[in-house]
């Protein structure tokens, strides 16, 4: 008996012996890396859904594109619906951090939320790439070492739209947004511009998110009758509003203008209202480049829809990651000289490439888009590597 289990311990030792040696002969099969752990926060639910399955979308495509993996490690996905609901998102995130373990944290849409996570990824020291929310804060005075943002700061686009607005010689303007973060910081960035270009912005009025009762906005503009109206709102909510703004009959008398949001990832809904609509952003679906061409191809051929800006910030936070990844091949302990590689990225996105500030946000060009069919044409470049002046951040 002792021996015939001796004889099978000695099989057993020389099969293993025999597999590890196979195994090693396989390139890259030895040292089998664990996979590397995503946790995508987005909402998935409510207004902004369609906006968080873009960059889920655009994150997930770029990750296919390298066969799955980065530096070799398998990319496992933890998900959870964020609901874009900021008292939600310190629980959500920890979800996500503690039990999930995530290697990298990935989110969100909404400015309050991201706001919730930064706070999460800087207690516990998790990386944080941000695909959407423009925050100012978070690459402001909370800005640090483990947080990026690869999509812009709410400031960016209402500043630069400011200017193109300006430049058209309107002279004064009504602004409408959601009242939090994103909506206040959009107009105050728009207003910075517009009113040192020589407009003045007669009215700001606001709504709680996510309401869409926009009726008694509609009424007190058409009695205020400014040259213009900026606005701030995106998703399901830009769908309805740009609809209600035509069908209040502003849109012929008094000329509607926006941070892109308004009408990116929206046009398909909101059909002939969103005809003519001038906005500028950091994207657009006619850009004429190589990149944004085999982007928008592969993106259509994988989910059978166009892209949008939204899903071009998230194919690019995954750029980022793996440039940070690759440059450590794989070793995530190495977080100095992952976040250096995250810094000094040159990320060939189709919006253009673009590089990071000291802050970890996009200096990028602003595009002036005009609405034509299901497509923001680019019609000029309000402004060339625009930079979030980041007040407040020591880095
Ligand atoms: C934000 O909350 O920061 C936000 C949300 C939707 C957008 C842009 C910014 O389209």
């Amino acid at each position: 008996m002792r021996d015939s289990q001796a004889t099978v311990r000695t099989l057993l030792t020389r099969a293993a012996a025999a597999t590890l040696l196979a195994l090693a002969a396989i390139p890259g099969a030895h040292a089998q890396q664990p996979k590397l752990k995503v946790g995508l926060m987005l909402p998935a639910t409510g207004t902004f859904a369609t906006v968080g399955t873009a960059i889920s979308n655009g994150f997930r495509l770029a990750v296919a594109e390298q066969g799955g993996k980065f530096a070799g490690r398998e990319i496992e996905f933890f998900t959870v619906d964020d609901e874009s609901d900021p008292a939600k998102a310190p629980e959500n995130a920890n979800k996500l951090v503690k039990r999930d373990q995530v290697d990298v944290l990935v989110g969100t849409v909404h400015s309050g939320v991201a706001m919730g996570m930064a706070k999460v990824a800087r207690d516990n020291n998790t990386l944080l790439i941000i695909p959407n929310a423009g925050a100012d804060e978070i690459t402001g005075p909370l800005c640090a070492p483990n947080i990026f943002r690869t999509s812009f700061t709410n400031w960016q686009p209402g500043y630069a739209t400011g200017k193109m607005v300006a430049e058209r010689k309107h002279r004064t303007v009504v602004t409408l947004a959601w009242k939090y973060a994103a909506g206040e910081q959009s107009v105050a960035g728009f207003k910075e511009a517009f009113e040192a270009g020589g407009g003045k912005v007669i009215k700001e009025l606001t709504l709680p998110f996510p309401n869409v009762e926009f009726q008694p906005f509609l009424t007190e503009i058409a009695a205020l009758k400014p040259d213009a109206v900026y606005v701030f709102f995106s998703g399901g909510g830009a769908v309805k509003f740009v609809k209600d703004y035509a069908a209040a009959g502003l849109k012929a008398s008094i000329p509607l203008y926006a941070a892109g949001f308004l009408t990116d990832g929206t046009l398909e809904a909101q059909g002939d209202a969103a005809q003519g609509i001038m906005t500028v952003l950091h994207y657009a679906d006619a850009l004429d480049n190589p990149r944004n061409r085999t982007f928008r191809a592969a993106y259509n051929k994988a989910y059978k829809m166009d892209p949008d800006v939204f899903a071009v910030q998230g194919y690019d936070a995954a750029q980022l990651l793996d440039a940070g990844v690759t440059a450590v091949r794989g070793d995530m302990s190495r977080r100095a000289d992952l976040v250096k590689a995250m810094e000094t990225a040159r990320i060939d996105s189709p919006r253009g490439p673009f590089v990071l500030s000291k802050a970890h946000n996009p200096v990028q060009d602003m595009y002036v888009r005009r609405v034509e069919g299901t497509d923001n044409k680019v019609i000029g470049i309000a402004i060339k590597g625009l930079a979030d002046p980041a007040r407040g951040c020591r880095l």
